[in-house]
């Protein structure tokens, strides 16, 4: 595993991380053998979890499941201290009531903001913000009050704490934090996309400017790209009063404060990476897919998510076989798909339209003993990390998007120099672009042709393009993520507290 510079290293000697996530490192079951352990799933664990092999950080977040709710209870305000491997993090959960968890996750941040984030929202006709969205905002807030009252008291026991809050569910956090702790270092950072103003605009002006003010109550701002960045700075002068940007800068004053506004492109740890892929289960893993695997193979890998532009793919595949049908029986498309957020409607409905997309393809171009699409539905990571050692192609084709670090896993793992079609709506894009099977998210002919190229690139040319990718993601991977931000924690003479 790489080192953090010598200077991350001494910020992190005298100070105290506090993590704030929505989602916790593990998920606790209730079982009959007791409380089971599992690892928490989705983007936000996958970066945050190697911060835990630097420094010991206290990680706050919700009591989701019974057995989190459990754990709370017996622990009372005293974190738990976890370990796993060479990480460990000091657990704090905070108890928000089911009901108010509901209208917080269940209708403010999914699908309300993760919508917007993503220009998901159909927007002549939707969202509709009427009295029980209203209803779920006042949730909303009340649990973001909820978990700044769990973190202040961890700043108060902590020596010179740096709070480092993530993501759209917790955008109210600094703001109640910052009335209570005027000096307290604070870093908000947001894994999705920040969409543009106009597109901001369909929330309503109160939510808006609250969102905003609150982040601009942190001494640092983070997004995964510069177009985020931007975009941010643009709703900053937008939507609040009284407010400076420094377009050059990147600092926005306000109320007497000033918020830097910086790009910090999440990443992932390439060698635990890829020491996962090649453990013994992954190794059964591989076993397991071998009678799947074609003579070459395209891969996907993503939560069944509109955003990730799955059905437009399967497309572009489909006009790939018509367009070379001597491609057919020798190159196969296997997803390795994770199910849905469950209680979302939009989500059903697109699951439904990829079962229909694959069923089609499989009926129009395959033949009683091949199938061109085969479809792995479950929260298997081992799983899909064996399998991208095997790609040709890696298509990561979503509309917009946060990182996408799959694109980075792949890179990674790969054994074939397989080559990556990447959309320029992934977040990834910015770092790994210029890419010769780059695509336009919409576009099924572009994508189809890239999907072509890709498939029948020369190998020299195929071994150069995988080497340079891989040398980026191993020069930029999470120790450098961190040091980015704690060297400007540090060079903004954030006054520490
Ligand atoms: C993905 C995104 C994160 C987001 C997370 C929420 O991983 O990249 O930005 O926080 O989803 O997922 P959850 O399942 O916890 O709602």
């Amino acid at each position: 595993m790489t080192e953090l510079e010598s200077g991350s290293q001494e910020l992190l000697r005298g100070h105290q991380l506090i993590l704030v996530s929505n989602r916790g490192p593990y998920d606790f079951e209730v079982t009959e053998h007791g409380l089971e352990r599992s690892r928490g799933s989705g983007g936000v664990v996958t970066v945050l979890g190697p911060v835990g092999r630097y420094a010991r950080p206290v990680w706050v977040a919700a009591a989701r499941s019974e057995g989190d709710r459990q754990l709370a209870a017996e622990q009372g305000r005293e974190p738990i201290p976890v370990e796993e491997g060479d990480a460990s993090f000091l657990l704090r959960f905070v108890g928000i009531p089911p009901s108010v968890y509901e209208g917080y996750y269940n209708v403010i941040s999914n699908p309300l903001l993760w919508f917007l984030h993503h220009y998901m929202w159909d927007t002549p006709r939707e969202p509709r913000i009427g009295p029980e969205e209203w209803d779920a905002w006042g949730m909303y807030v009340e649990a973001n009050r909820a978990f700044a009252r769990v973190v202040s008291e961890e700043v108060r026991r902590a020596e010179r704490p740096i709070v480092l809050i993530q993501d759209y569910q917790l955008y109210l956090v600094a703001g109640e934090l910052r009335r209570e702790h005027p000096d307290l270092t604070i870093q908000f950072f947001l894994h999705t996309p920040f969409p543009s103003s106009d597109y901001l605009r369909v929330l309503p002006l109160d939510m808006r400017q609250a969102l905003v003010s609150s982040v601009l109550s942190c001494d640092i701002a983070g997004f995964q790209t510069n177009r985020s960045a931007v975009n941010f700075l643009r709703a900053a002068s937008s939507f609040l009063p009284d407010v400076r940007v420094d377009y050059d800068f990147g600092i926005v004053h306000h109320d007497g404060r000033q918020t830097a506004v910086r790009i910090y492109p999440v990443s992932i740890d390439p060698e635990t990476v890829r020491e996962l892929a090649h453990s013994p289960e992954a190794e059964r893993e591989l076993e397991f897919l071998a009678p799947y695997f074609c003579e070459q193979n395209i891969v996907r890998v993503d939560r069944i998510e509109p955003s990730k532009n799955i059905v437009r793919g399967f497309e572009a595949y489909s006009v790939l076989l018509e367009r070379h049908p001597e491609l057919k029986e020798r190159v196969r498309f296997l997803a390795f798909l994770i199910p849905p957020r469950p209680g979302i409607p939009e989500y059903d409905r697109y699951q439904d339209e990829i079962m229909a997309a694959m069923g089609r393809i499989n009926i129009q171009h395959g033949t009683s003993y091949w199938h061109p699409v085969q479809a792995f539905v479950g929260n298997e990571y081992v799983r899909a990390l064996a399998a991208m050692r095997r790609y040709d192609v890696l298509l990561v084709n979503p509309v917009i998007d946060g990182m996408n670090v799959v694109s980075k896993e792949g890179v990674i793992v790969n054994e074939r120099d397989g080559v990556l079609v990447l959309s320029e709506g992934a977040g990834s894009y910015e770092q790994l672009a210029p890419l010769p099977t780059s695509v336009s998210p919409a576009d099924i002919e572009g994508t189809a042709d890239a999907l072509y190229t890709a498939l029948t690139m020369p190998e020299s040319e195929r071994a150069e393009l995988a080497a340079r990718l891989r040398r980026k993601v191993e020069q930029e991977d999470t120790a450098r993520w961190l040091d980015a931000q704690l060297r400007d924690i540090e060079s903004l003479s954030v006054e520490l507290s």
